[in-house]
């Protein structure tokens, strides 16, 4: 198991508002994450997560998909570009991007995503709406380890929220973001404390195995 560096650097994807990203901020301004995010790196031009990055005096850089031939071209020039950073830890915060094989594998266990499902359920896009459609009575958000599966690696932490009679995707995409914005500096801070590591395809805390669903949280007292 490796021994954590204290402060961990980071770096951070993203490919739009930043939300998450600002928690991450946020997290370290207020001391609780013993981190330093060393870059933020964006796919496209002039969102606002760049404008985020900047205002807290971190580097901010763009790498646009559009100025590559492929995707295998792209994934290289990130990877060359991520690596000069030195990170610890990749978090990928709104990217996106589908990711090649080669990039999974080289930041295998030091790679995290969110996704706005209680995976393994909902993969892909559109989340609230499908969780909608489906009737289901409760909803949430997944922090994963990534590997080469789409939204497919392992969970290290799930939040839960009900599913209201009034809810439309965007009051269950407000409320799935509130808890976003704890659980991904928490397992951030976990990382970081070389508490959360990823074994073979599973996940750890503090030595013990998770349950698939990760480390779970319900977010909310109606369930
Ligand atoms: C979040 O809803 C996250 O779950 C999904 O992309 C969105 C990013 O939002 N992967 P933001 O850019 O962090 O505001």
């Amino acid at each position: 198991m490796s021994a954590a560096k204290t402060p961990a650097r980071v770096v951070v994807l993203i490919s739009g508002s930043g939300s998450n990203l600002q928690a991450l901020i946020d997290g370290k301004q207020q001391g609780e994450l013993p981190i330093e995010i060393a870059a933020v790196i964006s796919n496209r031009p002039d969102v606002q997560g760049l404008v985020r990055a900047e205002t807290a005096g971190i580097p901010a850089l763009v790498l646009d998909h559009k100025q590559y031939s492929d995707r295998l071209e792209f994934d290289t020039a990130l990877i060359s570009l991520i690596d000069s950073y030195q990170p610890d830890l990749v978090v990928l915060a709104g990217f996106m991007r589908i990711l090649t094989a080669d990039f999974t594998q080289h930041y295998a266990g030091r790679m995290l995503n969110i996704h706005p499902s209680l995976l393994p359920k909902y993969q892909g896009l559109h989340t609230h709406q499908r969780v909608l459609e489906a009737g289901d009575k409760e909803h949430g958000v997944t922090v994963h380890f990534v590997t080469a599966e789409l939204d497919g690696g392992p969970a290290a932490i799930q939040a839960k929220i009900a599913v209201l009679q009034n809810d439309d995707a965007q009051s269950l995409a407000k409320r799935v973001q509130q808890q976003e914005h704890i659980i991904y500096p928490l397992a951030v801070k976990w990382f970081a404390e070389g508490r959360l590591t990823m074994h073979e395809g599973r996940v750890f805390l503090d030595d013990e195995l998770l349950p698939a669903s990760g480390h779970l949280i319900v977010g909310e007292e109606a369930l």
